[in-house]
């Protein structure tokens, strides 16, 4: 079969780990007899500096015209002052929104073989295998006012929170369905002790929640939520959060797996399987552009590789593709490749583009 994907490699390590996705995504196309016909795209700091935007209208066109997104990473300190009228993660912002990407599925599984590349202990990580669903399209990220001023008693800024019933329906219901296809646990979590939408979000999830009696639901505080996690990973299966508290909680779990280089995740437009009319989503890694290792061609690529499989499976319904990859890392991770972030004290370490080639060649 034919399919057509836009790359947006970005900025930093961005264009690192995507080149050996891409390279990946090819062997997968031999070996299954696929063409999988790729287009690049600009975004990101690279895009400001060249076009004075971070998703140049062209970019935004040419991915409206694919069947899905991998994107890399964006920004760094070049275009950091805060003074600045835009930033390159804008670029991702816009793309999420515009393409109406509000279901972020962040996947967090230990591989036995990296249980020793976390600092936490391997007990704790026994078992741990969860999806965090993180909405993408609302809540402080967008929500209106959102601005800086100068007033004559000092400067303010204002950020607003604000969700609507059928953002948080559609979020909810997301989770729900993945957990019955899963353990059956939904956690659901919010700041219902002091924030008007975490009370909002609770009610909504506890009245979705009786559509759903086989699925268990518990509502846990965000802020035990980020104790939970470290806690007793094993515990959880889907955790729905909004916005905010699902990028802090993403960030914090990777550790679980031993470095955020290895997280993938999936930008949905809403369940795979229920899209009747075609929705273009996105993969991408859930770290950032890395400016303290880009360039050194150290950073590792599986977390973007992982990010193609989701991509496989979800968008492209190839699901012996999809494992093909996820079994290709598992192998090479067997045979004790390591780029720095996951190696052990004092071991061997594999360059990016290194095990690029390994994975692609295990395919
Ligand atoms: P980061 O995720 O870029 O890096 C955090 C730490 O993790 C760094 O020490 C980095 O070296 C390490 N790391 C991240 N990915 C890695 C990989 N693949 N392999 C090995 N190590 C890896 O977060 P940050 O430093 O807070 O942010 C840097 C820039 O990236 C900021 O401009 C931020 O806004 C941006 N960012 C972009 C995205 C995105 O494009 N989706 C996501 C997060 C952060
Ligand atoms: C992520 C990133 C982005 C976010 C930034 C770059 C806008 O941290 O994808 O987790 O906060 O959503
Ligand atoms: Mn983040």
């Amino acid at each position: 079969m034919e399919f057509s994907i836009a790359v947006l490699p970005g900025d930093g390590i961005g264009p690192e780990v995507t080149t050996e996705a891409v390279k990946v995504m090819h062997a997968v196309g031999r070996r299954f007899n696929h063409d999988f016909q790729t287009e690049y795209g600009r975004v990101g700091g690279n895009a400001i500096d060249d076009f004075g935007t971070p998703l140049p209208t062209e970019t935004l066109n040419m991915c409206l015209e694919k069947d899905a997104i991998l994107f890399g990473a964006v920004g760094g300190p070049k275009w950091d002052d805060p003074r600045a009228n835009t930033r390159p993660e804008d670029g991702i912002l816009a793309l999420r929104k515009n393409l109406g990407l509000f279901a972020n599925l962040r996947p967090v599984k230990v591989y036995p073989q990296l249980v020793n590349s976390s600092p936490l202990k391997p007990e704790f990580l026994k078992g741990v295998d969860m999806i965090i669903l993180r909405e993408l399209t609302g809540g402080l990220y967008f929500a209106k006012p959102k601005k800086r001023w100068k007033t004559t008693r000092g400067r303010r800024g204002v950020d607003t929170l604000k969700y609507t019933e059928q953002e948080i329906s559609r979020i909810l219901r997301v989770g729900f369905e993945m957990a019955r296809g899963r353990r059956k646990r939904l956690t659901s979590v919010d700041k219902a002790n002091v924030l008007e939408t975490g009370r909002l979000w609770r009610e909504i999830a506890s009245e979705i929640g009786s559509e759903y009696p086989d699925v268990e639901l518990e509502h846990i505080l965000v802020d035990a939520a980020a104790m939970q996690l470290l806690k007793d990973p094993g515990h959880y299966d889907v955790i729905v959060a909004e916005n905010t508290f699902g990028d802090i909680l993403t960030d914090e779990a990777s550790v679980l797996s031993g470095s955020m280089g290895m997280q993938p995740s999936a930008s949905l437009a809403g369940l795979p399987s229920s899209s009747k009319t075609k929705t273009i989503s996105l993969y991408e890694p859930i770290h950032g552009s890395a400016p303290d290792i880009a360039g050194q061609g150290i950073s590792n690529p599986i977390g973007t590789i992982l990010s193609l499989a989701m991509m496989l499976r979800y968008s492209f319904d190839l699901e012996a593709e999809a494992s093909s990859i996820e079994s290709a890392v598992e192998g090479v991770l067997s045979e004790g490749y390591r780029t720095p972030d996951i190696s052990l004290d004092g071991g061997e370490t594999t360059r990016t583009d290194k095990l690029g080639d390994v994975i692609a060649g295990s395919i």
